[in-house]
């Protein structure tokens, strides 16, 4: 199977570190062109930084690109409780060793347009800067070969009762990517796949072996798993690892085609989306609703027991 283009476009966030750290630890199968980071979980000032730390503990210094600093309209509404006040706490990090420049948006369009090869782009945040690149240069969309975005919900949601926190941080800007749809294939992962492919809490326990790798993750779950902890949960979603997944095994998911609209405006329903039952084939959005949560974890805990054996 060749390798497929990936580029990732990010709010770290716990949850962002873990999809980026399968998609290192298979190489085999991601060639990942790049990295563009946006305000989400935390300011883009924290979740820039956040990559960095990342990437420089595990080696990957590669140049990255900050993209939006807010959303089109909405203002920021950074999150600490999921994940803390630096928006990736629970691990002191020392190095900030990659590059960092400004041009987000024009390094995902150069990513887009500079390879024969189409490009699939992780969202894992507020759709922002998605919305910028194709309204700024619709010339990318035929060369990107899927978006894959962790966002959404079929039904409820958790940031309000009807909206996910990637869709509520820019609805504007998720109106604008999903309505795209009849030109740009786009995958789904909403809160309900995220759920059928949570981890249970005592899987973390393996992260308190040996090993620098399983030094940062047992110090970032610990924290992350906090919040399950606290709500008497014996499992967490790790939200965003569930797009990498899917680009790993697409046969152990389930998914429906549907086109999804979303509802910018509302106190319960900003952000919401929402799947159309009218057959329309144009616009269909692959979303995927179910998978083998049992594979889905073998596949993350072994990947970083790899990784981990990787790193020095
Ligand atoms: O709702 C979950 C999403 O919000 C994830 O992408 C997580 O990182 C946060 O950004
Ligand atoms: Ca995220």
């Amino acid at each position: 199977m060749p390798r497929e283009r990936v580029w990732f476009d990010c709010d770290p966030g716990h949850d962002d570190a873990a999809a980026i750290l399968l998609a290192l630890a298979n190489p085999d199968r991601f060639d990942i062109v790049g990295f563009s980071t946006v305000c989400g979980n935390a300011l883009l000032v924290n979740t820039t930084r956040n990559l960095n730390h990342l990437l420089s503990y595990v080696d990957h210094v590669v140049a990255i690109h900050a993209g939006a600093s807010h959303p089109l309209i909405v203002s920021a509404d950074p999150q600490s409780g999921a994940h803390g006040i630096s928006g990736m706490d629970g691990f002191h990090f020392e190095n900030e060793s990659c590059p960092v420049d400004g041009d987000g948006i024009v390094a995902l369009k150069d990513a887009c347009l500079n390879n024969e090869e189409p490009l699939t782009i992780f969202a894992l945040g507020p759709l922002t800067n998605i919305a910028l690149l194709i309204r700024t240069y619709p010339q990318v969309i035929s060369h990107i070969k899927q978006v894959v975005i962790m966002g959404g919900a079929i039904y409820g949601g958790n940031m309000l009762a009807c909206s996910e926190f990637n869709l509520y941080g820019d609805p504007h800007a998720a109106k604008i990517v999903f309505d795209t749809a009849d030109q740009m294939p786009i995958v789904l992962a909403p809160l309900e796949v995220c759920k059928a492919g949570a981890t249970p809490l005592n899987r973390f326990d393996a992260f308190k072996s040996e090993g620098k790798l399983n030094q940062m993750l047992d110090g970032l779950f610990t924290f992350y798993c906090r919040y399950a902890i606290d709500r008497h949960m014996d499992r967490t979603p790790i939200f965003d690892m569930l797009t990498v997944a899917y680009a790993l095994d697409p046969s152990r998911f389930k998914w429906m085609e549907h086109p999804i609209d979303i509802i910018t405006e509302g106190e319960h329903t900003r952000g919401m989306s929402v799947v159309l039952q009218q057959v329309s084939n144009a616009k269909n959005v692959r979303v995927l609703h179910d998978c083998d949560g049992q594979w889905v974890n073998d596949t993350f805990f072994d990947s970083m027991h790899r990784l981990n054996a990787m790193l020095h």
